[in-house]
């Protein structure tokens, strides 16, 4: 490789996301150009996820268009779960790649690099045996006001339909003083909003001596000056304790939102997927959100057409909806993934009763949520401003309580407002936004 331009392209969720700024990062400290087009870059890069099916196949479809390309010199890498999965059967399958990498071997990227500037066509990272999480100063964040921190990495849950504790590897925490010094540093160079990452922020613990759990992390990063707003994800319910929401009600710079990943309604269905929860105890972390002097707004994640799933286990994760009142959330059909134990668990929910019964859930939320929004109606809230919408002459706003919240300002006169703090005044809603006048 000679003038070192690269192409990244990412798949999956933020955790994902947030290794991509930090593999720019060091590419970019390497003397490589980000370029904005494969066809343009000497060295293209998948970062991949491998959550459910449809997300592993994009990856090896996008290989599959480069195909030719790999013998004009372009060297492709697989990163991140696919790579993690596969491993070696990646260079079987598409034998155009040469580097696949798990996030667990990031540490090792400068090294991986070198050895494919020297011609090395066969090059990995996948061992998932580490202590590290993977920290650089030269994180190339792609979002000027809201940045990521990773705190924890990898997961030691095993809930049967899984492969994150195969392709994140067994969790690791930072230390509560290079978390809080990323937070410091980023407060310096102006960022206002933090959002903590980890695949369970909740069992984070602090490995030096101070030994901070995640509430007390969370308390922290929330007093420091110049950040006004604190997000985190994802949690699992099991460790989701009543301290974390203690230190949500002592400060409001934490924001008005959990995201808490049910999964399913039916406690049956819960044991069989290893939760560690039922029902129940779950509904008594949604109590603890409810009975706060904040309203909170509460998200989750379910699953459909888990193997065993009867229409009752169905039926009661609808009434779940009904009893929580979530104001959104992410709904999956279940898909069998490698490695999991739910693999080896009969599967007999035919695709398209899965998808009936994803309409089903997806129609009702749907109705909730256009009811719930509709309820935000004349109240003010805070936003910071993301982005706009040329084409409907709005700017485009989050609240706190994680809500899109597109609104007018007569006076803003063509100068951005991007980054910024309003108030605007909520005149409409629809099922997934609201629309509003800054105030
Ligand atoms: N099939 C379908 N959905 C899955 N998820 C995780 N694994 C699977 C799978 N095998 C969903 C869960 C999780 C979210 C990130 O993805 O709901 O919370
Ligand atoms: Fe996808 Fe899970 Fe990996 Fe994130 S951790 S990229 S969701 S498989």
């Amino acid at each position: 490789m000679s003038g070192k331009t690269f192409y990244i392209e990412t798949f999956g969720c933020q955790m994902n996301a947030h290794d991509s700024e930090k593999v720019v990062g060091t590419l970019l400290a390497e003397g490589y150009e980000q370029v904005p087009t494969p066809e343009q870059a000497e060295l293209v890069l998948y970062n991949t996820c491998s959550i459910r099916d449809k997300a592993e196949q994009k990856v090896f479809s996008r290989l599959q268009n480069f195909k030719r390309e790999a013998g004009k010199g372009k060297v492709f890498g697989v990163l991140g779960c696919v790579a993690q999965q596969e491993g070696e059967k990646i260079f079987d399958r598409a034998p155009h790649v040469s580097l696949v990498a798990g996030s667990a071997s990031y540490t090792r990227l400068g090294e991986m690099l070198v050895q494919l500037e020297n011609g090395n066509r066969r090059v990995t990272g996948l061992s998932l045996d580490t202590e590290e999480t993977f920290d650089t100063p030269f994180t190339r964040r792609d979002n000027p006001h809201r940045a990521y921190i990773t705190i924890i990495e990898g997961c030691d849950k095993s809930c049967a339909y899984c492969v994150v504790p195969f392709t994140r590897g067994p969790e690791r925490s930072r230390t509560s003083a290079s978390v809080m010094a990323e937070a410091r540093g980023l407060a310096g160079r102006g960022y206002t909003e933090i959002q903590l990452l980890g695949q369970n922020v909740n069992s984070y613990r602090d490995p030096s001596p101070a030994g901070w759990d995640f509430a007390t992390l969370l308390a922290n990063v929330a007093e420091v000056p110049g950040i006004r707003r604190v997000r985190y994800t994802t949690s699992h319910p099991r460790d989701f304790g009543k301290s974390i929401v203690d230190a949500m009600e002592a400060n409001p710079v934490i924001c008005d939102h959990v995201h808490l990943p049910v999964q399913s309604g039916s406690s049956r269905v819960l044991a069989s997927m290893d939760r560690l929860y039922t029902r129940d105890e779950y509904m008594r972390r949604i109590e603890w959100l409810k009975t706060a002097r904040r309203p909170y707004s509460i998200t989750t994640d379910i699953i459909v057409g888990f193997p065993g799933e009867t229409e009752s286990d169905f039926a009661q994760t609808l009434d779940l909806l009904d009893e929580v009142q979530y104001d959104s959330l992410f709904s999956f059909k279940y898909s069998p993934r490698p490695n999991t134990a739910a693999l080896a668990m009969q599967d007999p929910i035919p695709d398209d009763e899965k998808q009936r019964r994803l309409s089903v859930l997806q129609e009702k939320q749907r109705a909730i949520q256009i009811r719930r929004n509709a309820e935000m109606i004349g109240a003010i809230k805070e936003v910071l401003v993301e982005g706009r919408n040329q084409a409907l002459g709005q700017w485009i706003g989050r609240t706190s309580d994680n809500r899109t919240l597109n609104f007018t300002h007569p006076a803003s006169n063509g100068h951005s407002l991007i980054g910024q703090y309003l108030s605007v005044r909520v005149t409409r809603s629809g099922p997934n936004s609201l629309v509003g006048e800054a105030i």
